[in-house]
């Protein structure tokens, strides 16, 4: 499974890279205003910093803003994933870049039905949001498990089923045993993955006593 970082922060961005576990990154607008930066300038930033597929996405709704939002994202460096919603416009625009060679990434994804459509659509990604459907009282994942086996049907459909909107690592662990290709998921999901009770005692104890030992491995 690939671990992509769901944020516009770059000093996260950067710190993240260095554990080696991070495949990419995704934005949102949202995420961009969060961050307080331009656009252009911190989706330069984050393909500098991260090798794999960073996501942008348009900020039009009709066709041909899109389509030029788009061409002008995936301009900037060869790793931009287009990120267009699921709509109409949005999966025309989906077909255009990716015939033109440019990975897209579909977002807002809330059914199966959605999802066939961003395949037929030829989208390197498409992105289902399990929380924002937990939300709403829907189980994300039994979206994510539908996808997946709809997906495998279809072995000349490329697109990855990129599970978004990951609020804790349990949506982590459900997606990846699903077969969920990829997983985006906060700074602070990645952070709580590490973490157990037992890792911290055991290594507790395992200090302790190697300290009594008087020796030294270097
Ligand atoms: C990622 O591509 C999505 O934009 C993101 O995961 C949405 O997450 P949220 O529902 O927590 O805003």
């Amino acid at each position: 499974m690939k671990f992509f970082i769901d944020t516009a922060e770059v000093a996260d961005i950067r710190e993240l890279a260095e554990t080696g576990l991070v495949d990419g990154v995704t934005t949102n607008p949202s995420l961009i205003a969060k961050s307080g930066r331009k656009i252009l300038d911190v989706i330069a930033e984050i393909c500098d910093i991260v090798p794999g597929p960073i996501s942008a996405e348009v900020a039009a709704t009709d066709f041909d803003t899109m389509l030029a939002e788009g061409r002008k994202l995936a301009k900037l460096r060869s790793n931009v994933a287009v990120k267009v919603p699921l709509t109409p416009a949005g999966l025309k625009t989906c077909k255009a870049l990716s015939d033109d060679g440019v990975k897209v990434n579909v977002t807002l994804c809330f059914s199966a039905n959605q999802a066939i459509l961003a395949a037929k659509a030829g989208a390197a990604f498409i992105s289902p949001f399990v929380g924002r459907l937990d939300d709403i009282g829907q189980d994300g994942m039994e979206l994510i498990a539908d996808i997946v086996a709809i997906y495998r049907e279809y072995p000349m459909w490329r697109t990855e089923v990129l599970a978004a909107s990951i609020r804790h690592p349990m949506h982590v662990t459900e997606a990846a045993r699903l077969g969920a290709h990829v997983a985006t998921m906060p700074p602070s999901v990645l952070r709580q993955m590490y973490k157990h009770p037992l890792t911290d005692k055991g290594l507790e104890a395992f200090m302790s006593d190697w300290a009594k030992t008087g020796q030294s491995i270097l």
